[in-house]
């Protein structure tokens, strides 16, 4: 096995697949190039396929529940990546991150209080926020010379009620939504950062939700430090999101699981959110376990890929796009294009990427305050689609 491997170009038309499939109705055309949702265009390890064409040999698909295997399989995955000693009690299976956030606000929320959340930020977030009748408190990350970091002061602020006199009652912040590493940006964040971070969750007696969905996608270089395992005092009220999804591309599988450390926080969320979460189904099961326990030689082969096409795509930039600019990413396979030297609007800038150049990115206003003029780009795909796509790109700057 090498990361050749991921060269090989997969057909994924007419596998219901949002990313290529759904292009043409998202992005209003079938003359396009997708790299937009972030799941990758590699077929996984023969480990996970293996176990679940063996699964679904036995012919029986009646309910599921988390055997004790799986469940040591993700102590042992926490233990071994992050250092992090999870007790089999703390684990509560979703599935699929998104819905377990919906749970999360729905659980720990009463309509109007406000939830905190960090722009540009993956755009879901926005949503479960808004769907459980909260209030959106917004801290922007600060962007200095492209990287981005966290406005510690501006975190201090969030958390205060808001007195404006707008609302009749003072809206305080209950939760934050805390990405880790972080979608769009590619941060990871380091262990100071979240330390800080969560001396300030602590300081305003909240509930901190730590999505670390992307955990396990570092470059060179990069550590991930789980949010929880800073210490006692965060780790009792902080949920952790984990899945297998983006590392080992699982996500139509909808298997993921939450690391919730304080029984009482962990009562609160199970009888308020029964009959609304469910066990993750009979392959998503199989599937996180085989990746968990036999997915990481395919895992090394895919990181050295993914530094590859990373390189690429930056040099790229660096010498073909002119004024497009991107700061290599820390983690995540997703790159955030700073287009705003074109002088384009968010109308006129989507336009040029669908209709110009031809390939389906993510626009980054969607992404909330500051994603204005950039957009997002997937670069979890064969090197020859990655070039396709900046080619393209090369060919329409040459237009305005
Ligand atoms: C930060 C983050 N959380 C959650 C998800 C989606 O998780 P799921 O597919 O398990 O709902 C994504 C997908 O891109 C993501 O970037």
């Amino acid at each position: 096995m090498d990361a050749r491997q991921f060269d090989r170009v997969v057909d994924r038309m007419q596998s219901d697949s949002a990313q290529w499939d759904g292009a043409p109705a998202i992005f209003g055309t079938s003359d396009i190039l997708p790299m937009w949702v972030a799941d990758m265009d590699f077929e996984v390890a023969a480990p996970i396929t293996e176990a679940i064409v063996k699964r679904a040999g036995h012919g029986v698909y009646g309910y599921t529940f988390e055997g004790d295997s799986l469940k040591q399989a993700v102590i042992d995955r926490l233990r071994t990546k992050f250092g992090w000693h999870v007790d089999r009690s703390w684990l509560v299976f979703s599935t699929g991150i998104v819905h377990a956030l919906h749970m999360i606000i729905r659980a720990f929320t009463s309509p109007g209080d406000g939830v905190i959340l960090q722009p540009p930020v993956y755009y879901p977030f926005f949503s479960a926020i808004r769907n459980n009748g909260c209030k959106i408190i917004e801290n922007p990350l600060i962007e200095r010379n492209g990287t981005y970091g966290i406005d510690f002061a501006g975190l201090e602020r969030a958390f205060k009620p808001d007195d404006s006199g707008l609302r009749p009652e003072p809206s305080r912040a209950r939760l934050m939504l805390l990405c880790s590493p972080h979608n769009p940006v590619g941060r990871v964040w380091t262990r100071e950062e979240l330390e800080r971070t969560a001396r300030i969750v602590i300081d305003h007696d909240a509930v901190l939700v730590s999505d670390e969905i992307h955990a396990e996608l570092l470059f060179c270089g990069h550590t991930h430090t789980a949010t929880a395992t800073l210490g006692e005092d965060i780790a009792r009220r902080t949920i952790t999101c984990f899945s297998p999804s983006k590392t080992f591309n699982l996500a139509g599988l909808k298997a993921s699981v939450l690391i919730i450390p304080d029984p009482r926080i962990r009562a609160v969320f199970k009888e308020r959110t029964a009959g609304f979460l469910s066990t993750p189904n009979v392959y998503g099961l199989t599937a996180m376990e085989a990746a968990f326990r036999h997915g990481d030689p395919w895992l090394r082969e895919l990181r050295t890929y993914l530094e590859g096409n990373r390189s690429l795509l930056v040099e790229f930039c660096r010498t073909r796009l002119e004024p497009i600019t991107v700061c290599p990413p820390q983690g995540t396979y997703l790159a955030w294009l700073d287009c705003r030297r074109l002088k384009l609007s968010d109308r006129e800038l989507r336009a040029f990427m669908r209709r110009t150049a031809k390939v389906g990115l993510d626009d980054g206003y969607v992404f909330g305050s500051g994603g204005s003029g950039f957009q997002r780009l997937n670069f979890a795909c064969p090197r020859s689609k990655l070039e396709r796509a900046l080619e393209q790109i090369e060919s329409a700057l040459k237009t305005l």
